[in-house]
């Protein structure tokens, strides 16, 4: 498959089988992952891998949206890696450098067949306070991953994309 086809191909899935990840398929998309750029190659990202009962109960209790998935990943950063931009030092990489490491890991597992969903809709200060994070990370994003059941098909927005001329603009 080609980039393109891949990126047409994806989509958010939310409804994951009960079929495991299989560890092979796991550890490639997680090597995928660390190929990544970040800011100043300094690598501020970090992946927790939630599969254990309590992790997954915990994750459960952070956000409807796992979706019955097998394995979350959770990306987080490290404040004191992530690059802080010249005058304004209160802003990190870490939130790219985390996209950037999550967008490899959406497209690894599609290469290995499993389905992924980027989610936000959880309090990142109640997860950093579940998995007791370290005071310097900040967490990003959830993501659940496995197999999509039986049947699932993309939701009605997954298709409905603004014009290229409403999104990129010539200054
Ligand atoms: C930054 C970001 C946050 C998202 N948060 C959620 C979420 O919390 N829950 C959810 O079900 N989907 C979430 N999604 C998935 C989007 O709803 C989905 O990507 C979008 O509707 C387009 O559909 P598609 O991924 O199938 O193309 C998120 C996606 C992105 C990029």
């Amino acid at each position: 498959m080609t980039f393109e086809e891949m990126a047409r191909a994806r989509y958010s899935v939310k409804k994951f089988s009960d079929k495991p990840v299989e560890e092979e398929k796991l550890s490639k998309v997680l090597e995928v992952a660390n190929l990544a750029p970040t800011a100043k190659n300094a690598q501020s990202a970090r992946i927790y891998v939630l599969r254990s009962e309590e992790a997954m109960d915990k994750a459960k209790e952070l956000t409807p949206c796992v979706y019955g998935a097998p394995v979350v990943l959770m990306f987080a950063y490290n404040r004191k890696e992530a690059f802080r931009y010249p005058d304004e030092m209160e802003i990190y990489s870490g939130a790219e450098d985390c996209s950037i490491v999550a967008t490899h890991v959406m497209f690894e597992a599609k290469e290995q067949g499993l389905d992924t969903c980027w989610v936000n809709f959880f309090s990142p200060t109640k997860a950093k306070a579940a998995f007791r994070l370290p005071e310097e990370e900040e967490v990003v994003l959830l993501m659940p991953i496995g197999y999509a059941a039986e049947g699932t098909v993309p939701l009605p927005n997954h298709s409905a994309k603004k014009a290229l001329s409403d999104i990129v603009k010539e200054l």
